[in-house]
This record gives structure tokens, C-alpha cells and sequence, in this order.
């Protein structure tokens, strides 16, 4: 495929045979998966995304986005976990490290996913009397962090421009039929996008939650769907030799079982970080269930080399590492030559950054695996458009593959409810007045 899984450093740790042994499994966890024979198969709408996908809706997100690109500065996007992980990563990976200092092109800025007061006071002093537009994002329409924050913002945008044109800024992405949120669409005419009923919040970048804050930020989402596309037709094969998304689902199983319970997903480009955090709520709602799975961690490098490095290097061995190696950087840059060489880079001298970050890859690869820790890695050939489409949808599968591997409904997410209903409760909404009289003893 695509994307290549190097697991040529795990010799140490699995043998041959025992990738074989696992295609059995494999070829079960497929059947939950494709033919809908698992649980929770009526999350699975996300697996044709890419290629079945409303056209209408989609050439309505390309127009909402030229609107927004002219008429705001600011797109405020909200929305928590599903609905923002995946939007805010694609901006990060396709734009350069310093992109939401270019003060030409319209910033997507996320609002709605904590419930810091400062943040969002801050963020309302930096929108100031600048044109702005709001792209809300909430599956049940009812979620507490970005109902508060659209609040706010809805306030902010109806004071500026008055309630009709108001109503020709926000943007709303949600349930078809049912919530909160749609029904206040619907009574205002706010232009809507859809969250398909069996799409969950984790698996819907591919859908109008992401599509339109990445569109805004000026990337290009056919290219992105495309990559995905591809991912779809590619990674249908079951032979475990033959497909490194069932691959890599198969050798993490293989590491959980003998104890390297903690995955550590790492990358050398810091315009990454926000694809671990995507893919560590992808790995962490499907996996972590029934008091088992493999705990999803992440770590920058080489940054975090001077910190976690020590650990990785020397402590529990109960870790395993997955690296997203980027084969084909942005920019690069030479290494300049001195007269001098008072700082001892002469060595140095003329090689390219990327190859210097690349021999730091392939040195920790080697150190790590000396110390105990297996380490396998993703290539990923660019940052373009295309490539991160491949990705997504090829962790996407792996990770529901995984969960089934594991025994375990990969597509809900019940331990994410018990937090909210205790700070209902304490919050006094109605309906949660007992709960919260209870824990009000316990504080
Ligand atoms: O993946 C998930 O299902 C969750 O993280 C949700 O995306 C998150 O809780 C937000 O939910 P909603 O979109 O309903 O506001």
C-alpha cells in the first residue's frame, strides 16, 4: 500500500510464526468488521465515507468555505473530542509550523473543547471587532464544553451584525434529525451539514466535521478524500502479509498479550503533534473497554528525547513505540558552513536538516530496540492532502480491527458518560438533583 509499516525491528520481540497464527483472528476481526457481524456494527458508515459520500453536501462545503475565506477573519470552530480532534489535526499537518501567524488567510481556531474561562475570554479579546464566522460542531447537539462556548460566541456575533446576518455566519454540523443544536438551526435557518447516524465522533474527520474548518484553512479536501479513497480499495486484503493496516492491528495485539500494554505513538516534525492526539481518541474510546486495552500515550521528537527519552530508554518495560516517520518534509534546510569551527559542526557541514533528523530516527530506533522496547514505523511519504487521507483511514481501519482483535466493541463509548453525570449533578441540571445532593456529601 501507500503508507508502509516497517516492522523490521521487532525480530526481537515476535517471531515469524507468530504473525501466522494471528491471521485467524485477523480474518474473524474482518468479518465483525465488513460483514457487520461485530458490535456495535451500526457505527461502521464511516468505512464508505470516502468514496459514498453526499456530493451535494459536499459542493456546499466548498462554498460555504470560499464564503467564509472572504467575509471572516476568524472561522470559530466548536466543538470537543470527535468534533475537533480531526478538524484541528488536518489544519496542523497540511500548514506550516507558523501558519496562524500569516494574517492574510482567514485562522480556524478551536473554541469549545475545555472549559477554561481564560481561553475563551482570551480568545473573545483576540477575535475583538475583527469579522468572524462559527462553524459548530456536536453530534447529540447537547455536549456542556461547546454548548457554553457557542453561547458565548453567538452572543459575541449577534451583537457585531445583528441577528439576520448573524444567522448567515453560523455554521452548523450535526445530527440529521435529532438535538438541541439542530432544532436551533432549524428555527434560525443556520446552513447545516450532517453527522450520519453511523458515524461516531472519532471516526467522522472524513465527514462534514472536518471537511469544512480544513477547507476554510485552505486545504484541499478532494485530494484528501482521494487519499482516502485509495486507503479504501487498498486495504481490503485479509492476509496479514499483505495489508499493514491488519499488520500493524495484528503485531500491537501481539505486543499487548505479552505485556507492552502502553503504545507510544511518536513522530519528528512538531506539525504532528495533533496527529497523535487525534489518533490517541481514536486508539483510547475504541480500545480501552471492559478494564482492558492497550493505553494510547504519544511523545515529539527529538524534543522529547531530552525529557520522556529517559524512560523509554530505562524504565518499566511495558512499552511499545509506533513512529510516523515523514519521509518527504515541507522544507528543509542546509546545514551552513563557518570559518571557524568553534561550535565542532564542520562534520556537519552541507548536509541537509532532514537527513540529520533522519539519522536521529534511525539511531533511537536501534536504542530503543537494545533497551527492550519494540519499535515499529508508519512511513508517511509527504504532508500533503493525499497522504494524510491514506493515513487516516488506514489507522481508522487498523484501530477498528484491533478492538475487535481484542474482543471489545470498538464503536462506543460508555465510560465517557460517567464524568458527565456526576458534573451534572453537581452543576444542578435538572434531573440530576439527587446525584448531586449525593456528591455533594462526598466533597
Ligand atoms: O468520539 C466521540 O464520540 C466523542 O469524543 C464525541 O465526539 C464528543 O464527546 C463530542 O460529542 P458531540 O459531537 O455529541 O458533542
Amino acid at each position: 500500500s501507500y503508507i508502509k509499516l516497517d516492522s523490521s525491528k521487532l525480530d526481537k520481540f515476535v517471531h515469524e510464526n507468530e504473525l501466522s497464527e494471528m491471521q485467524a483472528l485477523v480474518n474473524a476481526a474482518d468479518d465483525e468488521l465488513r460483514n457487520g457481524t461485530g458490535a456495535g456494527n451500526e457505527y461502521r458508515d464511516w468505512l464508505d465515507l470516502p468514496t459514498n459520500y453526499d456530493q451535494d453536501e459536499f459542493a456546499r462545503i466548498q462554498a460555504a468555505a470560499d464564503k467564509i475565506r472572504k467575509d471572516s477573519k476568524y472561522l470559530i470552530t466548536i466543538g470537543i473530542g470527535g468534533s475537533y480532534l480531526g478538524g484541528q489535526m488536518a489544519i496542523e499537518v497540511l500548514h506550516s509550523n507558523f501558519f496562524t501567524r500569516n494574517s492574510d488567510e482567514t485562522q480556524v481556531i478551536f473554541a469549545g473543547n475545555s472549559l477554561s474561562s481564560s481561553y475563551l475570554s482570551e480568545l473573545l479579546d483576540l477575535v475583538g471587532n475583527d469579522d468572524f464566522s462559527i462553524n459548530v460542531i456536536s453530534k447529540s447537539g447537547t455536549t456542556t464544553e461547546p454548548a457554553i462556548a457557542f453561547r458565548v460566541f453567538k452572543e459575541k456575533l449577534v451583537q457585531k451584525y445583528g441577528e439576520k446576518e448573524a444567522n448567515g455566519r453560523i455554521y452548523v454540523t450535526t445530527d440529521a434529525k435529532r438535538g438541541a443544536l439542530k432544532r436551533e438551526a432549524d428555527v434560525n435557518g443556520w446552513e447545516s451539514f450532517v453527522i450520519l447516524d453511523g458515524v461516531g465522533g472519532r471516526y467522522s474527520v472524513l465527514s462534514p466535521v472536518g471537511l469544512l474548518p480544513i477547507a476554510v484553512s485552505g486545504g484541499n479536501i478532494d485530494d484528501l478524500m482521494h487519499g482516502a479513497r485509495d486507503a479504501q480499495n487498498d486495504l481490503t486484503e485479509t492476509d496479514v502479509t499483505k495489508n499493514d493496516a491488519y499488520k500493524y492491528a495484528a503485531l500491537r495485539n501481539i505486543l499487548y498479550r505479552k505485556g507492552y500494554t502502553t503504545e507510544i505513538l511518536e513522530n519528528y516534525e512538531p506539525n504532528l503533534r495533533m496527529f497523535s492526539e487525534w489518533w490517541k481518541q481514536l486508539a483510547g474510546e475504541s480500545e480501552g473497554k471492559d478494564q482492558k486495552g492497550i493505553y494510547p500515550s504519544s511523545a515529539n521528537f527529538t524534543t522529547d528525547l531530552h525529557s520522556l527519552g529517559q524512560y523509554i530508554q530505562e524504565g518499566l518495560r511495558n512499552l511499545f513505540e509506533t513512529v510516523i516517520k515523514l519521509d518527504t518534509p515541507n522544507e528543509d534546510v542546509i546545514v551552513p558552513s563557518a570559518d571557524k569551527d568553534l561550535d565542532g559542526l564542520g562534520y556537519l557541514e552541507g548536509k541537509s536538516m532532514d537527513w540529520v533528523n533522519t539519522k536521529a530516527y534511525e539511531g533511537v530506533v536501534l536504542a530503543h530496540t537494545d533497551g527492550g522496547v519494540p519499535v515499529m514505523t508508519v512511513h508517511m511519504p509527504d504532508q500533503k492532502e493525499y497522504s494524510l487521507g491514506y493515513m487516516i483511514y488506514f489507522f481508522e481501519i487498523a484501530i477498528a480491527i484491533s478492538g475487535y482483535l481484542n474482543g471489545i466493541n470498538p464503536f462506543n463509548q460508555p465510560g465517557v458518560e460517567a464524568y458527565k453525570t456526576n458534573m451534572f449533578g453537581l452543576l444542578g441540571k435538572p434531573g440530576f438533583e439527587e446525584i448531586g445532593d449525593e456528591l455533594n456529601k462526598r466533597l
